[in-house]
């Protein structure tokens, strides 16, 4: 192998040079080997090269295709669409020289004030997971490494480079590293990038149990996990949890406390010769990858970007059929993002696009310019403004139709803080209600990377969200407006009606040091099912121009434990007179028992094209962890048998069909130890055959001998819930420690053979 070849003419010092960044964006090449550096970008909707490797280069990188970001993409649900973007992103990366895209970011979206929740999927994991897998599928065919970032349980700006995140073992899998693991298993990225923050105690860059035991040993990964830009707080003990590459370089101060800690006995030699190893491998594989030059396309790439960005665009409300504009109609376009479109986040995956479209000139492409007129409607910094206003109420008098594009500017969403209220700017909500009051048929193109307040809706008829769409945001509504293309878009979160609903709400974000994850498993549509709260869009909704019908939903009655053929067939038909998308969703209701589940899960869904009148049977097959919890006792995902109620529908709240389903109940031996309970403990044939006829024995003891059959029976009850050990003490050692002894062997022996 040749990296090991070269591996093993290092020096040491030139192993341990290679652990850290050269400056902000390369690794150290060793010239006398000709081992090269890499080049590392962000990331994640589109490659962001700075043009020296001594700047972050934020808003001066080289121009890239800017597609929508995850949070908007998410809502296509469209794992081949996502795919095809990280390729196109990877060939951009490869274009311009750049070996590792920094990206995708799947954390979860704990809370709507995140501030980067722009930049991740959604609330849920599976589909989170299942996007992040094909976008960096899609990256990866390039020859460039993807890197899943961030990892992990980073929700949230405030103090995000010192905030503890206390998670509970159950959340934590089932939610916060459950889309790692589906995107590390099926996307397999070259790369994970290790957050800022600390998971219960300790950072997650020098997290042993999180980076070696979990993700390495557990999960089987085999790259490279690389530091958050300026995570590594103990550069020794980040080596020695897994850390191989710190970046950005720091002119020597980490190598300089790695040789000391070499030398002190606190680091071994063989954590940096692993450490060399492995990036050496990386460096070698992606040099190779790029021996041939690539070019993208860029014009090609715009085209896929709008053609996103119209998947993307969610149809929140749509009454009397406002939507789509007729072609005759006057129309009047209010607010400044009509022309100036905001159409990416702030921060470090600010792309510099190579195009940019905005609403008022695509309009021109489908409305004849006469019919169109606009207004500029308020100030960017979105203050009231009244003038503006008053014309924009006289333009919208004169027309059949308003489309006023609203949203939140720059200065209130962006990496680096979190927002501190769910409303628009005061002269946004201002322009939308004035304009209302004078034009009944007034259509809101809402710009927001995240779930806003509407507190004018039930004056509107039709709402489009158009998230964060990229640089193709302005053809993409334009077509979408005028009916070229049905919307058919899907929330990947839900909206609330309030900020006190939501589901972090008592605990967030924090007191600066820690942020206690109080609402444990019911983060997003979980909390709202579970506490019985109407928001103000579910997660799942999306409108279309099109009707669908759910016609019949076919599969098992019956599920054996190991989940096999878990696949269900939906008849469903488009009645309307659009050709149209539609995303079906199956959730998993679980039954009720003793371990405490959300309501119902997402489990599959499947996008489905039709035209009018045409009718398709689509497969849905559920993902296991839908029948399954996650048992810290056992340290594995275990199924729930009983009954279950399978829900296909629109959204989450919007149900159009159910099917029940058994679920065997698998045979797992329990958990016995000295502190399980006598009744436990009877599964144990061992000890059921003494430990029976001893309780029987004792009930009756400690009744007396005129005692009623009801207070033996409480006897009985009390002795059964007693923990094992504790029947030394009430048989005054008739039943010994030695027992017990023998019975933990026992039980043992069979939980080994099981
Ligand atoms: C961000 C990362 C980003 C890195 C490099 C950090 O502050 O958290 O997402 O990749 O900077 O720009």
């Amino acid at each position: 192998m040749k990296y090991l070849d070269l591996w093993s003419q290092l020096t040491e010092t030139e192993k341990i040079c290679l652990l850290t960044g050269r400056d902000f964006w390369t690794t150290h090449s060793v010239e006398r080997l000709g081992i090269p550096s890499i080049w590392l970008a962000d990331g994640p909707h589109g490659v962001r090269k700075a043009t020296s490797t001594a700047e972050t280069g934020i808003g001066t990188s080289l121009p890239a295709t800017c597609f929508p970001t995850a949070a908007t993409l998410s809502c296509t649900w469209d794992e081949a669409l996502v795919e095809r973007v990280g390729r196109a992103i990877g060939r951009e990366c490869r274009h311009q020289g750049v070996h590792v895209l920094l990206g995708p970011g799947l954390n979860l979206k704990r809370h709507p004030l995140g501030g980067r929740n722009f930049e991740y999927y959604s609330e849920d994991p599976l589909l989170s997971g299942k996007l992040a897998a094909a976008f960096i599928r899609g990256v990866q065919t390039q020859g460039v490494a993807a890197c899943a970032k961030h990892f992990a349980v980073n929700n949230q700006e405030t103090d995000r480079m010192r905030i503890d995140a206390l998670v509970a073992a159950r959340p934590l899998r089932e939610l916060y590293l459950r889309q790692f693991e589906i995107a590390l298993r099926e996307g397999r990225p070259q790369c994970v990038m290790a957050s800022y923050n600390r998971l219960n105690g300790i950072f997650c860059s020098e997290h042993r149990w999180l980076l070696r035991e979990l993700l390495y040993d557990e999960w089987g990964f085999d790259g490279v996990v690389i530091s958050d830009w300026g995570a590594v707080n103990d550069r020794a003990a980040a080596l020695c949890a897994g850390l191989t590459l710190e970046m950005p370089g720091n002119g020597g101060t980490s190598d300089r406390v790695l040789q000391q800690a070499l030398h002190k006995g606190d680091i071994r030699q063989s954590d940096i010769d692993n450490a060399a190893v492995q990036l050496l491998r990386l460096v070698l594989q992606l040099h190779d990858a790029a021996a041939q030059p690539l070019v993208a396309d860029y014009e090609a790439h715009h085209e896929l970007a709008i053609a996103a960005a119209v998947q993307s665009l969610v149809l929140l409300k749509n009454e009397d059929g406002i939507l789509p504009l007729s072609p005759g109609l006057r129309v009047a376009v209010i607010g400044q993002f009509a022309q100036y479109p905001r159409f990416q986040g702030g921060g470090s995956s600010q792309v510099v696009p190579t195009h940019l479209t905005n609403l008022w000139d695509a309009l021109h492409g489908y409305l004849p310019g006469e019919q169109l007129h606009y207004a500029v409607g308020y100030e960017i910094s979105g203050q009231i403004d009244e003038a503006q206003i008053n014309e924009a109420q006289r333009i919208a008098r004169r027309v059949d139709v308003a489309v006023l594009c609203v949203g939140l500017p720059d200065s209130y969403e962006s990496e680096g803080f979190d927002r501190t209220h769910l409303h628009l700017p005061p002269g946004h909500d201002a322009l939308v209600r004035a304009v209302a009051a004078v034009q009944p048929r007034t259509v809101v193109v809402l710009t927001s990377g995240a779930p806003v307040v509407l507190p004018w809706i039930e004056q509107v008829p039709a709402v489009l969200w158009a998230g964060l769409a990229g640089q193709g945001a302005g053809e993409a509504m334009a077509r979408v407006l005028c009916g070229q293309v049905s919307p058919s878009g899907k929330l990947t979160e839900t909206w609330p009606q309030r900020l006190e609903d939501t589901p972090a709400y008592h605990c967030w974000p924090g007191d600066g040091w820690r942020v206690h994850y109080g609402e444990g498993l019911f983060v997003g549509y979980r909390w709202y099912d579970m506490r019985q709260i109407e928001p103000l869009f579910p997660f799942g909704h999306g409108l279309s121009y099109a009707n669908f019908a759910y016609l019949s939903l076919s599969g098992p009655d019956q599920l054996p434990a190991t989940l096999e053929g878990a696949c269900w067939h939906l008849r469903l038909r488009n009645t309307g007179m659009y050709p149209a998308t539609e995303i079906v969703q199956l959730y998993v209701h679980p039954p009720e028992g003793p371990v405490r589940r959300p309501k119902q899960e997402l489990a599959a869904w499947a996008r489905v094209s039709l035209e009018p009148g045409q009718e398709q049977v689509v497969t849905l097959v559920a993902e296991p962890t839908a029948f399954q919890h996650w048992d810290p006792a056992r340290q594995a995902w275990v199924t729930c048998g009983g009954c279950y109620e399978l829900r296909v529908g629109a959204s989450s709240r919007d149900i159009r069909l159910r099917h029940t389903i058994e679920v065997e109940t698998p045979v797992l031996p329990p958990r016995l130890d000295r502190f399980s309970p006598i009744r436990e403990w009877l599964s144990l044939p061992e000890a059921k055959q003494v430990l029976e006829p001893l309780v029987e024995a004792l009930a009756n003891k400690m009744a007396g001998p005129q005692a009623p059959a009801k207070g033996i029976a409480f006897m009985r009850a009390v002795l059964y819930d007693l923990p094992l050990h504790k029947l030394v003490g009430f048989t005054s050692g008739h039943f010994s420690f030695e027992m017990i002894e023998t019975l933990l062997n026992a039980a043992k022996q069979r939980w080994a053979n099981s």
